[in-house]
């Protein structure tokens, strides 16, 4: 059989993989239980304008990540953003700048996996329940019953908790993935009729239920009516309300925002709230990829290295590279 590749998840790490074995020559076939593509990247289409409620912008430091970004800056799917940047610590609000060049998709964060996905081969709102092997080949089920198939290899590009049940055709990838933990983050967004009067556009928080606030509207391309901001808990306080009703997380979560700022806030005229269960791994990882080769069995994700951008896209090269290098010496 010619090989024909399976990915799950079409977040940063699953399409890095993607885009490096289809320019490899190889046939891909992608799947996501979302409707769309970028998983934690996504962004979220609202009464008041396209919301990045999961990654807020990421930075490059790897040599291969940079030349990436300067590509998909070249495509128009990335800008730099440079927000007005302040801290708050011990309830004190101060500018803070740096020299840090930061990247956010444009107009809103999917841009980059909507460029990535390009034509490729995708089922969306799909969700993978079960991978198994028949004779020779690999078989996907789906929430709905289907059968997906057959495919040579399986990339499972979904976060840790999630791909460890994937992974039980690879007992000791499956365990790798369980040991792995991921910390909750709740998001809110919240707009606003006038313009709050703040100069600050991002603020790392500390001591605080919050840890990130960025005004969204601040971001390069972003055409929203109102001004909207966007909220992340600490994810210390999100584990401790994992369970609290959406409206009281955003009611302390906006509290906790105008005592950052040190003024009320006007009452706001939409509002979101997302609880992300996986939003980060608890701590980085050196592993960048996990490997089957034998048996044709692959995953990859932020998980494998660091709970950021370049961490996912990394993750995704080297899985490809895994995958390329079992082709080339056949188990
Ligand atoms: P994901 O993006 O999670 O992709 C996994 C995909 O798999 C999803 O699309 C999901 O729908 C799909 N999936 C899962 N299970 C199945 C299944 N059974 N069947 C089919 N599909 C499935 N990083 C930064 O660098 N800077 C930041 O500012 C930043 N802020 C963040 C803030 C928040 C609130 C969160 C949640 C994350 C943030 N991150 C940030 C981290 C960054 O978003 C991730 O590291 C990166 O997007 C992970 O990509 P991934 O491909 O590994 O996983
Ligand atoms: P970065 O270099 O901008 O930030 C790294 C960390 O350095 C920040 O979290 C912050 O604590 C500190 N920092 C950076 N610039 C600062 C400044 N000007 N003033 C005060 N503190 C500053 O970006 P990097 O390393 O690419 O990290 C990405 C970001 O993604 C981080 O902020 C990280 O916390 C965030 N993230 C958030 C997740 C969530 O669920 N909320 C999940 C994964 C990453």
């Amino acid at each position: 059989m010619k090989p024909r590749i399976a990915i799950i998840g079409t977040g940063l790490s699953g399409l890095s993989a993607a885009s490096a074995l289809h320019a490899a020559g190889h046939e891909v076939q992608l799947f996501d239980k979302s409707r769309g593509s970028g998983g934690r990247m996504s962004s979220k289409r609202s009464d008041f304008g396209d919301l990045d409620l999961g990654a807020q912008y990421f930075t490059a430091r790897d040599p291969g990540f940079c030349r990436a970004v300067a590509r998909w800056q070249e495509q128009g799917w990335v800008a730099p953003w440079t927000p007005r940047i302040y801290q708050s610590r011990q309830g004190r609000l101060s500018p803070s700048p740096d020299a840090q060049p930061r990247w956010v998709g444009t107009p809103r964060m999917s841009a980059l996996t909507r460029g990535l996905l390009g034509e490729l081969p995708a089922r969306f709102a799909c969700r993978i329940c079960e991978i198994f092997r028949g004779a020779q080949h690999w078989q996907l089920l789906d929430a709905d019953g289907n059968l997906h198939g057959p495919f040579s290899h399986v990339l499972v590009a979904v976060p840790a908790a999630q791909a460890s049940a994937l992974l039980s055709a690879a007992p000791a990838l499956a365990t790798r993935a369980l040991n792995t933990p991921m910390e909750p983050v709740w998001a809110v967004a919240l707009g606003f009729s006038d313009k709050l009067p703040t100069p600050l556009e991002a603020c790392f928080v500390q001591d605080s239920a919050l840890a990130w606030i960025a005004r969204n509207s601040s971001k390069p391309g972003r055409t929203a009516a109102l001004d909207s901001w966007v909220l992340h808990a600490s994810s210390d306080w999100t584990r401790a309300h994992l369970e609290l009703p959406a409206g009281d997380v955003l009611e302390h979560l906006a509290a906790a925002f105008a005592e950052v700022l040190g003024q009320p806030l006007p009452a706001h005229a939409e509002h979101l709230a997302q609880r992300w269960l996986y939003a980060r791994p608890a701590a980085e990882q050196a592993f960048a990829a996990l490997a089957d080769p034998q048996l044709g069995l692959f995953a990859c994700g932020d998980w494998c290295l660091a709970g950021r951008v370049e961490g996912a896209w990394l993750s995704g090269q080297q899985a490809a590279r895994e995958i390329l290098d079992s082709l080339r010496d056949p188990a």
